[in-house]
């Protein structure tokens, strides 16, 4: 039996964009899922801005103060799609108000748990097929002992010393706003997907850099001190005894959004980059039953995962066809309405999401004393 379930977009820039499209589409291509979104309201400061969103998307009225948004008894589920410093004040009072909570990344929180609402964080990149796909292999002991891990994402889009920071468009650039750089923006995403694929990193060791140290802020028109680390790489050590490599940075000239993880083991390895995102790189040295795949043919295998037994993919078209970027949040719709069907929640709840969190604070404070630091990650 399925039922409507009205939706609170808070922003309208480019996640709100995505989250709109995800929910406009999940009843579509996941019927089973019972819930139907209905987009009720959407919220940010602007009137014009916000009334051109939801025109174009489809919502059903606006607000031009989130706190309205919340207080409204015929939002049912709360997205929060705003500049991280704002996570945790909204996250909060939706719980307090008993909504439904989806929220962007980064963010640490214990009170929505509290709250016993149900709640995920948007870590979309585990719901690429190729990546679930890879976790599916770990799970069947295609791997088997891991002993490296590593990680990249780059991109080159802040070189100039003239792009200002703060202000509607800049705000990753702000500390106060953003709460760090590319840490809690990029490598976030890498060290979800790491913990989901490989298990709890204990201890890292960074170094972090901010090349461009001075810029004209926005909002101030002052040229201030920049706070957020602009790179950043890691050393890792994780609880399995393998061993991490990550690396992210807005200072590699020509990446737009090179994203690749590799895992190697003992049985196999796996090779992932977004830029062929419907790919999946295996090299199977040794099968779970124990036969070395050693002959004249042996070889890293591509595996187009675009086939009804991939992972999301019979929802979508034939196999072969591929699909992309957007797709990852709708999958994460359909997984977050499952799981409050089933009782079996989506991850990364709020609690599981913390746990990224700890590892990139670690990461950072690692950076500012110099010395191997403990993640407390437990699980
Ligand atoms: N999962 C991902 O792949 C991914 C990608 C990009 C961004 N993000 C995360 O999503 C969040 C939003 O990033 P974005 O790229 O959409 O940013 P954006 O700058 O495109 O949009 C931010 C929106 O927040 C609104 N806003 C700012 N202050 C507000 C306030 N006080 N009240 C209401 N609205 C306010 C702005 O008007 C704007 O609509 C960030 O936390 C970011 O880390 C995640």
């Amino acid at each position: 039996m399925t039922q409507p379930l009205n939706v609170g977009m808070i922003g309208y820039g480019f996640m709100a964009k995505a989250h709109s499209n995800a929910w406009r589409r999940v009843a579509s291509f996941f019927p089973e899922v019972e819930h139907r979104p209905v987009l009720k309201a959407v919220a940010a400061r602007s009137a014009d801005k916000v009334g051109a969103f939801a025109d174009v998307w489809g919502y059903e009225s606006v607000e031009t103060d989130w706190r309205r948004l919340i207080a409204r008894s015929d939002i049912e589920l709360v997205d929060i799609c705003v500049p991280n410093h704002l996570h945790k004040e909204i996250a909060l009072a939706a719980a307090e108000a008993g909504k439904w909570i989806c929220c962007e990344k980064p963010l640490a929180m214990n009170a929505v748990e509290r709250a016993g609402v149900p709640n995920m964080v948007w870590y979309n990149y585990r719901r690429v097929p190729a990546i679930t796909l890879a976790r599916q292999l770990i799970d069947e002991g295609r791997i088997g002992r891991p002993y490296h891990y590593r990680a990249q994402f780059l991109q080159d889009w802040t070189i100039a010393p003239d792009v200002p920071q703060g202000g509607a468009a800049l705000w990753r650039l702000d500390v106060h706003a953003a709460g760090s750089g590319v840490t809690g923006d990029l490598l976030a995403h890498s060290i979800d997907t790491a913990l989901w694929l490989n298990g709890p990193i204990t201890k890292v060791m960074a170094e972090t850099e901010t090349f461009v140290k001075e810029r004209l802020h926005q909002e101030t028109g002052k040229v201030l001190p920049v706070g957020i680390d602009d790179a950043c790489m890691v050393m890792a050590r994780f609880a399995n005894g393998s061993l991490g490599l990550f690396e992210s940075t807005r200072y590699a000239r020509g990446h737009k959004a090179l994203k690749t993880l590799e895992l190697n083991g003992e049985a196999g390895s796996l090779f992932f980059d977004l830029h062929d995102a419907q790919w999946l790189s295996f090299f199977e040295y040794r099968t779970p039953a124990g036969d070395k795949t050693s002959s004249h043919t042996t070889g890293w295998r591509k595996i187009h995962v675009t086939s009804f037994e991939h992972p999301y993919m019979d929802h979508w078209w034939v196999p072969g066809l591929t699909i992309g970027y957007e797709h990852t949040f709708v999958h994460a719709g359909a997984d977050f309405l499952k799981g409050v069907e089933t009782g079996t929640p989506a991850e990364p709840t709020f609690k599981t999401a913390l746990q990224t969190q700890k590892v990139c604070d670690a990461i950072l404070r690692s950076a500012r004393t110099g010395q191997w630091t403990g993640t407390a990650v437990t699980s």
